[in-house]
């Protein structure tokens, strides 16, 4: 499977930090934001990406990145993606690169202690349609959330809120799925949402709607790092995992409003 790794955006959560670079190419603990879902993808079994990336600093990733070789990729593809128009609108640009077959797409800046390569694998035994992968959280409200209905076995997902200010669980979807050739159109046919962008809930409800969305949940922690505190956070986290933090700090992080994400 080939995989998408969408790396746009003004980074606007992160100003004045993001005036003078990327949002992705920023250091998150030793190493830039963007390494980290290259890894996930890498540890998936996924060498054969494409970085959809835009606006002034887009050919950064080339002098930071060049062929991908030197990370352990086999091939490393660029798009760049004009204006902001989401994630569902960067996602349109890989549609020559998937070839007709299924991606994996990794928003740019989630970062996670595990893997995703046991989702991956139950993907490929699936087929077609989609899978997302859920994470609970204290702070579903800046997410994009699931909401369920039935009990044990029978329990399921029947719709996908994008930020909802009345969480109706806490189980935010994260920025890994794993798409068929249907995902291109689909992205065709969205509408801008309330925020000017075309949204990949609205993707992932298509797939739902008609039965065709699986789920797994992530183990071990996940963040975003697109906002200063989650940025703070996912450098904490990284630390803490390499051993070169006091959990008592990490634990004071989790506790700060904002800080999004999950242990
Ligand atoms: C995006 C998605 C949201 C998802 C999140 C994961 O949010 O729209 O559904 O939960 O990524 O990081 P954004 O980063 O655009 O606010």
């Amino acid at each position: 499977m080939k995989g998408v790794i969408l790396a746009g955006g003004l980074g606007t959560r992160l100003q004045p930090l993001t005036l003078v670079t990327n949002k992705h190419l920023l250091p998150v603990y030793d190493r830039p934001m963007i390494y980290y879902p290259i890894q996930t993808l890498l540890d998936a079994g996924i060498d054969d990406v494409l970085i959809v990336t835009g606006g002034e600093h887009a050919g950064d990733f080339l002098k930071l990145l060049g062929n991908g070789h030197k990370l352990g990729l086999a091939h490393l593809e660029y798009a760049y993606q004009q204006g902001e128009g989401g994630i569902a609108d960067a996602l349109k640009l890989a549609e020559d690169f998937a070839d007709g077959g299924p991606i994996a797409v990794a928003l740019g800046d989630n970062i996670i202690e595990g893997t995703i390569a046991g989702a991956v694998n139950a993907y490929r035994e699936q087929g077609s349609g989609a899978k997302v992968l859920l994470k609970r959280v204290p702070d579903p409200h800046r997410f994009g959330v699931a909401r369920f209905e039935g009990e044990g076995d029978a329990k399921r997902i029947v719709e996908i809120i994008e930020k909802p200010e009345d969480p109706p669980s806490d189980y935010a979807v994260t920025g890994f799925y794993l798409y068929d050739k249907q995902v291109f159109d689909i992205c065709r046919t969205l509408k801008p949402s309330g925020r000017g962008e075309l949204e990949i809930t609205d993707v992932n409800n298509w797939y739902l709607e008609r039965g065709e969305l699986t789920h797994d949940t992530l183990e071990g922690w996940w963040t975003d790092a697109g906002t200063i505190p989650s940025l703070y956070r996912a450098t904490r986290l990284l630390a803490h995992k390499d051993g070169a933090a006091d959990p008592q700090e990490l634990s004071e992080i989790d506790a700060a409003p904002g800080a999004g994400g999950s242990a």
